[in-house]
């Protein structure tokens, strides 16, 4: 069971790496083979995962429950575009459902709920999350974003999860 899904993870990020090479501008992705997983070699910088990056700071507000809002009236076109390829059997209409406050209580948790595995119309929050950050400068350099920003190994019984939290 384990092997063709690593097999097909390997080659998607082989995939995410082998873009930016072809661009002489962007050094080739590093992210593949250096993988920060944060909290064993440095101080883990976002504990709770999504929350501690999706916040307000000054005039920004990045906090998902301001995001998803604006979805509900159209998401923008990079992310649709984004969104759109996780999915290519599937149309997408470009608008988030508004939904409950609460939810936004317990992210990722929540949006899992919808964004399930076998959801049939919510794209799959796997490859979702995936290429919205980890094809991202923003995520990858300006915030040194890495697969421990999400994913947090247990380092006694090596045990990964994704914590869920509320929204700040
Ligand atoms: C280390 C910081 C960090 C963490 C942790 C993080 N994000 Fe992000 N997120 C970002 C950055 C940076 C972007 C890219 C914004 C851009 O397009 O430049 C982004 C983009 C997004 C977007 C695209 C919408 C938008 O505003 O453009 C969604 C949705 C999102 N993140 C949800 C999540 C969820 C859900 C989690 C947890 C599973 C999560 N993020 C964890 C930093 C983070
Ligand atoms: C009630 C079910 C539901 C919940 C809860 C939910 N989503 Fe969605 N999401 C959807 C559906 C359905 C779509 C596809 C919308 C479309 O057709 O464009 C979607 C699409 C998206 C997209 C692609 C952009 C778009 O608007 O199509 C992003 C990004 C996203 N969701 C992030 C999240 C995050 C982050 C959470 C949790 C905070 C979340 N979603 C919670 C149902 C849900
Ligand atoms: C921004 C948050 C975020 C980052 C960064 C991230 N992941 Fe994930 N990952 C998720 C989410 C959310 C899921 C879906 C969990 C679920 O469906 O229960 C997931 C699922 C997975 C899965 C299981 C499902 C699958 O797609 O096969 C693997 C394996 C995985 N991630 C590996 C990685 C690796 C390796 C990296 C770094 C290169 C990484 N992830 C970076 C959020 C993230």
């Amino acid at each position: 069971m384990r092997a063709p899904l690593m097999l097909a993870l390997v080659l998607g990020f082989a995939l995410v790496a082998a873009l930016p090479a072809q661009d002489s501008k962007v050094e080739p992705t590093t992210f593949v083979l250096a993988l920060p997983v944060a909290g064993l070699a440095t101080v883990d910088a976002t504990p709770n995962a999504c929350v501690d990056c999706h916040t307000q700071r000054g005039e920004v507000d990045f906090r998902l429950s301001t995001r998803l809002g604006a979805f509900t009236m159209g998401a923008p076109d990079k992310v649709m575009r984004k969104a759109r390829a996780t999915v290519p059997d599937r149309e997408l209409g470009g608008w988030h459902p508004a939904i409950k406050p609460v939810s936004f209580q317990n992210i990722p948790a929540s949006c899992l709920r919808c964004h399930r595995q076998d959801s049939p119309n919510a794209p799959p929050f796997s490859r979702l999350i995936h290429v919205l950050h980890l094809t991202e400068e923003s995520f990858t350099r300006q915030v040194g974003g890495g697969c421990g920003s999400c994913h947090k190994l247990d380092s006694a019984t090596g045990q990964w999860s994704i914590p869920s939290a509320a929204e700040k």
